[in-house]
């Protein structure tokens, strides 16, 4: 007797074959046939019980949630729908699972009843077709790196820097009785915290990560970041994981290059390693679709746009070009958009980026070359004196899944460029030692993986593809 997975026991084509499996009850029907799952698979494995012989007290125990262990004999199934089942010679009930009380039903529950039972939710068909595409994107994530000669690096989490200079961080503080004690001028004296400085929850990793490129070459960043931006919507999270690889003796280009080559190498590598769950997610969104209006359907599945994606090379526009189709686009032009574009230098916004992408072009776009007042410090000053070497990647029904630039390596513009911008030198000594001692072109994206979970499993609010979201006002389990 062998203990195998449902993935396995439906993948086997030797029938007759003795089992054993364990999992949890997803419905049990005519006091006979039980559709077990054990995450192994989107698929249950249907049990048939001999209930005759089964006594009562048992019976009543297979209810829907519950964990239960089997033995039994693999046959060719009798019924629609799968080719094997399990004849059942013995049923153990390792977990009751009270059905009065147990929230997750065999029927329709709404994502946001979900989201309150985020415990429980991953039990669930969608959840747990998401999750298991997660969990193959990040070993895809690795392994495009690993395989292209890239040194995983493991950037602090507690930070004195604010990488973005945005002023969106959480604060690690770490007082004594939680009472900050001020300086002589009435300051909170910070040279008395744990770390003897002010210190936070990193928002990228991308600072310490120019480092290691510095040094090794090519290094990619994959953890946790933290933004305490207070937007409430489907595309941001308080916690995210970002990637972030970053490359000496690249420029933009290259750069340009490197998220399209990797972002199309991981959609390919989970189209073939997570069909069934892309099936049923591709089904999922169609079915949504369906109770759309029917201009807010897309025009292409899950599985058309993923492999379209993946064959089609992203279209690379400059920010002055874009902002020269924004201008005189329709709904500007009759005040659709609620930020109007009306000169160069505007900040894009959600609205505008999917107007290009969705509307405009139809594909993926990477916008370059940005005003330098509306980027971050570190990004390469362009000769024009205004526009610095930044691209962002934006996505159908994503908007922004990369940010990313070539960095500045000059350490006089860097200097001049943080002086402007309020960036304290004294905190990011050691960043500008980077453009001291052997400085060259290099540069870096950060991918948000969230976003990019989202795309592959189309999924619409980014707090139903991590386990755990973390949003203004919400910190459960
Ligand atoms: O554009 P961002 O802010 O860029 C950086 O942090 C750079 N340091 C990256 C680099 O060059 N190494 O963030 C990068 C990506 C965004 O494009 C988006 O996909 C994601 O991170 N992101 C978020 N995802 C979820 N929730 C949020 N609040 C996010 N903020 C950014
Ligand atoms: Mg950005």
């Amino acid at each position: 007797m062998t203990h195998k997975n449902v993935a396995e026991i439906l993948k086997s084509d030797s029938v007759l074959q003795e089992v054993e499996l364990k999992g949890w009850v997803r419905t049990f029907r005519s006091n006979r046939f039980i559709a077990l799952n054990d995450g192994s698979t989107l698929n249950n494995i249907q049990c048939v019980i001999d209930f005759e012989n089964t006594d009562e007290t048992t019976l009543k125990r297979i209810t829907t949630g519950a964990a239960i262990a089997i033995k039994g004999t693999i046959v060719e199934s009798q019924g629609k729908g799968q080719s094997v089942e399990v004849q059942v010679s013995k049923i153990e009930i390792l977990g009751d699972c009270n059905p009065e009380e147990y929230p997750i039903q065999p029927k329709k529950h709404s994502f946001e009843f979900l989201r309150e039972n985020a415990h429980l939710r991953v039990r669930t068909n969608t959840f747990s077709a998401v999750m298991r595409v997660r969990s193959k994107l990040s070993f895809a994530v690795h392994k495009y790196f690993q395989e292209n000669d890239f040194n995983y690096v493991n950037t602090p989490i507690i930070t004195g820097s604010d990488a973005e200079g945005a002023g969106e961080m959480f604060r690690v503080t770490n007082f004594e009785d939680n009472k900050a004690p001020l300086t002589e001028d009435g300051k909170i004296d910070y040279s008395k915290d744990f770390f003897g400085k002010e210190t936070n929850l990193t928002v990228s990793g991308q600072l310490e990560a120019e480092t290691f490129a510095m040094a090794l070459g090519k290094a990619y960043t994959f953890g946790p970041t933290f933004r305490a931006e207070n937007s409430n919507t489907t595309r941001h999270l308080a916690e995210f994981w970002m990637i972030e690889p970053e490359v000496a003796f690249m420029d933009l280009d290259g750069n340009m290059d490197l998220a399209e080559d990797f972002i199309k190498s991981v959609i390919n590598d989970i189209l073939k390693n997570c069909k069934d769950d892309l099936a049923f997610l591709d089904e999922r969104l169609t079915q949504e679709d369906k109770s759309k209006p029917q201009a807010e359907r897309s025009e292409m599945s899950l599985l058309e746009k993923l492999r379209f994606v993946a064959d089609n090379n992203f279209k690379r526009v400059s920010y002055t070009e874009a902002i020269d189709i924004l201008r005189n686009s329709k709904p500007n032009k009759k005040k659709k958009f609620q930020y109007l574009i009306n000169e160069w230098g505007a900040d894009l916004q959600s609205e505008h980026e999917r107007y290009l992408v969705e509307k405009h072009f139809k594909c993926p776009v990477i916008l370059f070359d940005y005003p330098a007042n509306i980027k971050a410090f570190y990004m390469r000053l362009n000769d024009d004196g205004k526009t610095v070497r930044a691209m962002d990647v934006l996505f159908p029904g994503i908007g922004e899944i990369v940010g990313g630039a070539q960095r500045e390596e000059r350490y006089d513009v860097l200097v001049e460029k943080m002086k402007a911008m309020n960036i304290d030198e004294k905190e990011l000594w050691w960043y500008l030692d980077l453009r001291k001692y052997g400085t060259a072109v290099h540069s870096g994206f950060g991918l948000g993986f969230e976003r990019l979970v989202q795309f592959t499993t189309g999924m619409s609010n980014i707090r139903d593809v991590i386990p755990f979201p973390r949003t203004p006002q919400n910190a459960e389990f």
